[in-house]
């Protein structure tokens, strides 16, 4: 049987689907009407699944008499609260909220593997689950919540997931043995100080240019306390305070995003964040609020799945088809928290046409990946559970 001319076969139905997903986007916790048609879509197919697992979570069941292992494949259903600026036909029709990461894709492709799997569920010598995630997007995440509410206990011996790039060719595979993605913290940063009138200064303790301050020392964090093989990134991604040019506000506010690999460096960053703060705002007679919150664990990939994913994908389309080998990058994942007891992978989709440099970024108003690459993920998951 020639998978990927199987999967060709369900790549409209794929596109169709996507479509309709995207065009319908719900954001995390909320993605009733998506794990509704995931529903229709597995009772058509008469493929058995679980709903309401973790939340709007679904875990469809291909059961092959005995089957020894268990191999699960996931795909997230959120959106994000960004307003679609694609002018595509089949654009948002929810405003304020667009799939700017792709996690349309990422169920409609997994409801294709769900095709391809019915089409060749006889050669299958394992069990596969199919994991529709709910709330990747937002902290604790709906990995969490799936586990507690039983998917810990299905007996899952290994997991994938997929998820799609924009800045990579289309239809190239990409993954790393070992550290993948990074842990992703929050912060957000109050400088208190007195406000007044902008012309008497020393009246006055600004919060300006002790923010100024602040967001300089910040950067030595990583430049000074990180080791400096540790990789780790601090971004300071917002800065608001004042009215008008006139007067000097009370305070100033920051928000931003600390990514980290190592568990040492990611208790470390904090406790230097404090010092910081309250060094600089003590030395201007100011004050300080920080609230860092811990996010997604780093995402370790096991370095034999990643193997069978890139055998299973040479396999079908070539041994230049999945780069095993790149370089670590600082996203962050809630597939990392399966990682923790199950082993598994995850890999890129690139969907970035022929010119993925100019393809707009993930999680951006413009995000247009290209829908040619969509046969590929059913046809390497299919791959992976045939072979194993
Ligand atoms: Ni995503």
């Amino acid at each position: 049987m020639d998978i990927v001319q199987e999967a060709k076969k369900v790549h409209e139905d794929v596109i169709r689907l996507r479509r309709e997903i995207h065009q319908n986007p719900e954001l995390s916790f909320k993605e009733r009407d998506t794990a509704k048609l995931v529903a229709e879509t597995l009772e058509q197919l008469d493929v058995p699944f679980q709903s309401g697992c973790g939340g709007h979570g679904l875990v469809a069941r291909f059961d092959t008499p005995g089957a020894q292992r268990t191999i699960a494949f996931r795909g997230d259903m959120d959106a994000l609260p960004i307003t679609e600026e694609t002018g595509l036909p089949f654009a948002s029709k929810n405003l304020g909220v667009m799939h700017a990461c792709g996690h349309d894709i990422h169920t409609a492709m997994l409801m294709g593997t769900a095709m391809l799997l019915k089409r060749c569920a006889d050669k299958l010598t394992v069990n596969v689950r199919l994991v529709f995630q709910p709330a990747e997007e937002r902290p604790p995440g709906g990995a969490v919540a799936m586990m507690r509410d039983g998917l810990a206990d299905e007996g899952i011996d290994e997991i994938y997931g997929i998820h799609v790039f924009p800045l990579l060719g289309t239809g190239q595979f990409i993954s790393r043995p070992g550290p993948f993605f990074a842990a992703p913290d929050t912060f957000k940063i109050t400088i208190v100080g007195k406000g007044g009138h902008a012309a008497a200064p020393h009246n006055n303790i600004d919060p300006v240019p002790i923010a100024a301050e602040v967001v300089t020392a910040l950067q030595t964090i990583a430049s000074r306390t990180a080791r400096p093989c540790d990789p780790m990134v601090l971004s300071v991604s917002t800065i608001h305070g004042g009215t008008v040019f006139n007067v000097t506000p009370d305070t100033v506010e920051m928000t931003g995003t600390v990514r980290t690999f190592s568990a040492e460096l990611k208790e470390t960053v904090p406790a230097r964040m404090h010092q910081i703060c309250d060094a600089v705002t003590r030395a201007h007679g100011a004050s300080y609020e920080l609230n860092y919150e811990s996010g997604y664990m780093p995402l370790i990939n096991d370095a034999g799945c990643v193997e069978k994913a890139r055998a299973a994908s040479a396999e079908i389309f070539g041994e230049d088809s999945f780069d095993a080998n790149v370089e670590p990058m600082m996203f962050g994942e809630d597939f990392a928290h399966y990682l923790q007891t199950i082993p598994g992978a995850f890999i890129m989709l690139g969907v970035g046409g022929d010119k993925p440099a100019d393809a707009a970024m993930l999680h951006t108003p413009r995000f247009i990946p290209d829908e040619e690459a969509f046969y590929r993920g059913p046809a390497l998951f299919a791959n992976i559970a045939l072979r194993a």
